[in-house]
């Protein structure tokens, strides 16, 4: 059975303190139980969050990383560093990245390549803008971001993968992709993997929803047969509420 996971993705939230304090909150909140838990806090909190969790079930990533593992990149973090403070998981692809810092689909190729071979695991995020579902292209944006990053990748790299389908107009913005509309891009991009690589292979793969996920509407997204849960934005600032969202998935 595909495994099942809800990732927070902190974005550019709580300082220090204020990290320290939610991640310990998280451990009342939030027991993995059907659901592998993962937070993304920023870099300066992975390795206090690391230490709070080290003897729980819930897994740290970090936002982003750079491709190379060393150099002259300045402010820029590798995927060696990461791994050294013990970070299992990195997104990549996430569209914030995409629109305010250029990310291409060749550079994240790039990453992508870097995180497998720093033995990290990858939360992929991709997803249309309004635009191209007003113009009724959604599918083939979808399906070009993932294979232009994704699908160079030999079939035993796809166990480190996890895909997050993130429709742009739906992140931050309090409306979110009707469960009908998830499941159908989820098994589009199924079926996709499905016919590069093998059936085995689409129906291993963990395909999350990230946009304005709530305790309120997670339960019913979460229901969908190709939905394996969700990467939750704002929602994953609260304990308790963060909490609630793991509880949903059944
Ligand atoms: P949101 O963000 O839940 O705040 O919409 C989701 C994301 O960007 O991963």
């Amino acid at each position: 059975m595909r495994k099942k996971i809800v990732a927070g993705n902190w974005k550019m939230n709580k300082d220090y303190d204020e990290s320290k304090n939610l991640v310990t909150k998280l451990l009342n909140s939030c027991k993995p139980g059907k659901a592998e838990v993962i937070i993304a806090p920023p870099f300066i909190n992975l390795l206090s969050s690391i230490k709070i969790l080290e003897d729980s079930l819930i897994k740290v990533a970090a936002q982003n990383m750079h491709y190379a593992d060393s150099g002259a990149y300045t402010g820029e973090i590798s995927g060696s560093m990461l791994k050294s403070i013990g970070v299992e998981y990195v997104i990549l692809g996430h569209s914030e990245r995409r629109a305010y810092f250029n990310e291409t689909d060749e550079l994240l190729s790039k990453k992508v390549d870097a995180a497998l071979s720093n033995g990290m695991r990858i939360i992929f995020c991709f997803g249309e803008e309004l635009n191209d579902r007003k113009s009724g292209i959604e599918n083939s944006v979808v399906k070009s971001q993932i294979e232009n990053a994704l699908f160079h990748l030999p079939s035993s790299s796809w166990d480190e993968i996890v895909l997050a389908y993130e429709p742009v107009w739906a992140i931050g913005t309090g409306e979110t992709a009707s469960p009908e509309q998830a499941q159908d891009m989820h098994a589009f991009i199924r079926s996709t993997i499905s016919s590069a690589f093998s059936q085995d292979l689409a129906n291993s793969v963990p395909i999350l929803y990230g946009g304005s996920v709530k305790s309120s509407n997670a339960k019913e997204i979460f229901s969908k047969p190709d939905v394996d849960g969700g990467l939750i934005g704002g929602a994953s600032l609260d304990a308790d509420h963060f909490g609630m969202i793991v509880n949903a998935i059944q």
